[in-house]
């Protein structure tokens, strides 16, 4: 198969650990028998300082014309001034939006090999394989901002959350989907008690179930409960759905269920064109250019793209299953290393590199 890549690696450790993925993804169209051809564009701050344009129209020209696009992470204290005219993080979400990347999966999924690396206890973590759906072009993300001066010269400052039945039925579509697929379980997760979106939120989620997959067992649960189940009985859950911003924070929280942030990927996918596949964790300026950082979510971010956007499952778990194997033999970066000896971001991509040999 011949694909159009792009690359955006972005700003921290971006760069550093797209260029890991990047040699697996080329191991493996070695290894199959494919032609992947990968082009590089700025993303975020480093495109800041270049152009005064956190997305440039080149970047979007780019990631339009692409099979599937492979993101680092954005963002760092550089590009923090909040008086500043733009940020990092409106490239990102200027291309979920331009792209219609509705549709955030975010697995959760404890690693056998470092269930000891989780700040929860064993028989907590040890069963969790979660899927996230997030909902991502939706909500306060997207929804209007004003900013208000008030006579006395003190101010206000406005989000609106907004979500509209068509946005709630599609994620709950591409969720329920993944439920068909898996355990046929799907949590909704909302603050109906409170918010008038959460119940458009969960009237749309409970009827796009009952009408048109009946097999599969809706339960809602509000949001603040959810932060604590999560931590309580993590290994109970199937496939989780939400609206963006819970999303985030709920996955963030997820995100220390398997040891470390360093192993998550994610895929945003829209409902036609391509896919942006990036891992979870974000730019970490602190280890930025110290060649420590953890390639892993990355490299699994590539797995998720070879299976949603180029349908390669065999060459997908492929993949995971090096990643398993070099985490069985032991190799850890800095992040799960536990205190104990660590290899380099280079040296954990060639270790993944060899497995697929
Ligand atoms: C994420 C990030 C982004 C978000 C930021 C960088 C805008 O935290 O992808 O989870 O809030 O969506
Ligand atoms: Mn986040």
């Amino acid at each position: 198969m011949n694909a159009t890549i792009v690359l955006l690696p972005g700003d921290g450790i971006g760069p550093e650990v797209v260029a890991q993925a990047e040699l697996v993804l080329k191991r493996i169209a070695e290894k199959f028998g494919h032609s992947f051809s990968f082009t590089s564009h700025d993303i975020g701050g480093i495109a800041i300082d270049k152009t005064g344009n956190p997305l440039p129209d080149e970047t979007l020209a780019a990631c339009r014309a692409a099979d599937a696009i492979l993101l680092g992470a954005v963002g760092g204290p550089k590009w923090d001034d909040p008086n500043a005219s733009t940020r990092p993080e409106v490239g990102l979400l200027k291309i979920r939006k331009e792209l219609g990347l509705f549709a955030n999966l975010r697995p959760i999924k404890a690693n056998a090999a470092l269930v000891d690396a989780s700040p929860l206890k064993r028989q907590i973590v040890e069963n969790v394989d979660i899927l996230f759906i997030r909902e991502l072009t939706g909500g306060l993300y997207f929804g209007k901002a004003t900013k208000l001066t008030n006579d006395d010269g003190s101010e206000t400052a406005i989000n609106e959350m907004i979500y509209s039945t068509h946005e709630v039925e599609r994620v709950v579509r591409v969720a329920a989907d993944a439920a068909m697929k898996r355990n046929k379980r799907l949590v909704s997760v909302d603050k109906a008690n409170v918010l008038e979106v959460s119940r458009l939120w969960r009237k749309t989620a409970t009827r796009v179930i009952e009408k048109e997959y009946p097999e599969i067992k809706l339960e809602h649960i509000l949001v603040d409960a959810m932060a604590m189940h999560l931590i309580s009985r993590p290994g109970t859950f199937d496939v989780v759905v939400t609206e963006n911003l819970f999303g985030d924070i709920l996955t963030d929280e997820g995100s220390m269920l398997p040891g470390s942030m360093g192993l998550l990927p994610s895929a945003a996918l829209s409902s036609s064109g391509p896919g942006l596949y990036e891992p979870i964790h974000g730019s970490a300026p602190d280890i930025a250019g110290k060649g420590i950082a953890n390639p892993l979510a990355t490299i699994l971010a590539s797995a998720m793209l070879l299976r949603h956007s180029l349908s390669l499952e065999t060459e997908a778990a492929a993949i995971e299953a090096a990643v398993d194997g070099v985490l069985a033999n032991g190799h850890r970066t800095k992040d799960i290393a536990a205190g104990g000896p660590s290899v380099s971001t280079t040296e954990m991509g060639q270790f993944v590199l060899d497995a697929l040999a």
